[in-house]
């Protein structure tokens, strides 16, 4: 049975990441979606409401939390596969970084990337909160699910 980690903050849950999970659900067999319990930034959406959101907006896929290295809670986890989302190569240098050090501290963790389909590279969770913020609500829909764009306006 092949498991893989879905890390991130996922703040708020987006289409693009939604559609990585359908990819990542292609070749694993279990998809376990993992947010860090103290995020090195402040989170706009609790840590409940965010992993809320990723529960009603997703089907077969375990929600959790963690605390600490991602490298050590993979290894708690016996998992040796983690899934990243990577939009361009600006995300892909960062993210390179990340792979580098986790397989450094967790010797055979491998991270996969998985570009979302190109209707979704444009969406980040920041940009979502700033047109969000400036009332820019018609275009939310194409970019988060309904959960998110419901809480978006309540904001
Ligand atoms: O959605 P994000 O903000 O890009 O996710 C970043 C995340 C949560 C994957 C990263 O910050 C992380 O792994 N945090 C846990 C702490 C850790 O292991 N830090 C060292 C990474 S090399």
């Amino acid at each position: 049975m092949k498991t893989a980690i879905y890390p991130g903050t996922f703040d708020p849950i987006t289409h693009g990441h939604l559609d990585v999970v359908r990819k990542a659900l292609l070749f694993v067999d279990k998809l376990i979606v993992a947010l860090p319990e103290t995020p090195a930034k402040k989170q706009f959406f609790s840590l409940s409401k965010r992993m809320q959101f990723i529960r009603e907006s997703t089907k077969g896929v375990e929600v959790v939390s963690f605390s600490g290295l991602l490298a050590d809670f993979a290894k708690a986890k016996k998992c040796s596969l983690i899934v990243k989302g990577v939009r361009g190569s600006a995300d892909l240098d960062y993210e390179l970084q990340m792979a580098f050090q986790n397989a450094r501290m967790n010797p055979g963790l491998q991270t996969i990337f998985i570009p979302p389909s190109e209707e979704y590279a444009h969406i980040s969770s920041t940009l979502v909160k700033e047109l969000a913020s400036f009332g820019h609500k018609e275009t939310l829909s194409s970019m988060v699910p309904r959960c998110v764009e419901k809480a978006l306006w309540k904001s």
